[in-house]
């Protein structure tokens, strides 16, 4: 089994996915965080925001040695663990522009596929219902206002001890949802089939069950 959940920055979906995963005994994977991968990658080598042109031919090179892993909901990069790393603010800067390269998403698409063959699987993103399984057994669009989706996102950070201002969290979710559903390739939208479900008002229980629901009668 497949379920596809897909949105813009901070509608919920790994937290709904992951309670989820835990409630019906699927494996999750969060796709956001492999192009978080790439990009703290990116970073690391100094490839990003100083070389113009260069810099997509670096990133490409930079995708032939690429050594990621994903283990238990844990992300490792050269067999670091880094998944607090990206998380951080510097990396959701630049992760929309990582992730508008064809040639990154080919890869991540390519090892999505992979990892979830022959599991159960519930997989969160932008493109999971559109173009990694367009023929997911549930699709869900999730989608929230966006100041509601800032304040979640601060939340989170702040939570972690990150000391970030509203309005930049604010500013780049407007920038990441402009960025995602324009690019060229694999652009956020909703797929024709899925449930679109609003969770602006709604708290995350509600969803998770409205969600749990969904899947239960389409078993
Ligand atoms: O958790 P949050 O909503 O902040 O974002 P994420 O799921 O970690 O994804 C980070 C970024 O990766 C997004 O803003 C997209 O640019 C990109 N992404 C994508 O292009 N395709 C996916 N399937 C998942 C993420």
């Amino acid at each position: 089994m497949i379920i596809a959940i897909d949105g813009p920055a901070g509608s919920g979906k790994s937290t709904i996915a992951k309670l989820v995963a835990k409630d019906m005994g699927l494996v999750y994977l969060d796709t956001g965080a492999m192009y978080r991968l790439v990009t703290l990658k990116a970073l690391n080598e100094g490839i990003l925001g100083n070389d113009g042109l260069n810099e997509l031919d670096k990133i490409k090179k930079l995708l032939d040695d690429l050594n990621i892993d994903i283990r238990e909901n844990r992300f490792y990069l050269d067999d670091a663990d880094v998944s607090e790393e990206i998380r951080k603010p510097v990396v959701s800067e630049n992760v929309s522009d990582v992730a508008a390269i064809r040639e990154v998403r080919e890869k991540m698409v390519d090892l999505q596929r992979k990892f979830s063959e022959s599991k159960n699987v519930i997989l969160d993103g932008r493109d999971i219902g559109t173009v990694v399984f367009p023929n997911a057994d549930l699709k869900i669009f999730l989608v929230a206002d966006a100041k509601e989706r800032a304040k979640r996102r601060y939340r989170e950070l702040i939570e972690k001890g990150e000391n970030v201002e509203i309005e930049e969290i604010y500013e780049n979710i407007l920038k990441r949802d402009k960025i995602d559903s324009t690019r060229k390739e694999s652009p956020l939208k909703k797929a024709k089939d899925a449930v679109e479900v609003d969770t602006t008002s709604k708290s995350i229980e509600e969803v998770k069950n409205e969600i749990l629901r969904m899947v239960n009668s389409n078993i």
